[in-house]
């Protein structure tokens, strides 16, 4: 009978422990994810003046800002060109190459952004004029905010 009463008192201890433990495991992950960000409306990032616009020449830039991937915050870095279109807006081309992502260059010389890697070209409103990219450059939402040129965080 004491061994019964022993092996009961026994199994109730770590049954009791072990349910502590997750106690204390589903207070740490709660407290911990209460820190995590949440998604939220869209951000803006200003990456230029309209005073930066001024010649004819693409301005080139760049911004950085913060996204939660999975369960981590990465600090992401896009650079981009600015033009005007025929109404004098500001465009924002990204600089990845549509063909594998390579960056692109403005060359004054030729007027056309170059690709290094293969050969890739797109005029100043971004289309592909010669080599193997499947379609122009991407344009980035933007926006004016003042005398400022804001692009959209993403
Ligand atoms: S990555 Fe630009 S042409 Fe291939």
């Amino acid at each position: 009978m004491l061994r019964r009463q022993l092996l009961t008192a026994a199994v109730a201890a770590i049954g009791g422990a072990i349910a502590g433990g997750l106690g204390l495991l589903g207070g740490a992950f709660v407290k911990a994810t209460a820190r995590w960000p949440v998604r939220s409306a869209k951000k803006w990032a200003a990456i230029c003046t309209l005073a930066d616009l001024k010649g004819d020449a693409p301005f080139a830039t760049s911004f950085s800002f913060r996204r939660l991937e999975g369960w981590y915050v990465e600090t992401v870095t896009r650079q981009v060109y600015v033009t005007r279109d025929g109404d004098g807006r500001p465009v924002v081309h990204s600089r990845r190459c549509t063909h594998l992502g390579c960056p692109v260059t403005w060359r004054a010389t030729t007027g056309l952004f170059h690709c290094a890697c293969h050969g890739g070209m797109f005029d100043a409103q971004g289309r592909v004029t010669e080599g193997p990219p499947p379609r122009g450059l991407d344009v980035l939402e933007s926006r004016i905010a003042g005398e400022m040129v804001e692009v959209a965080e993403a």
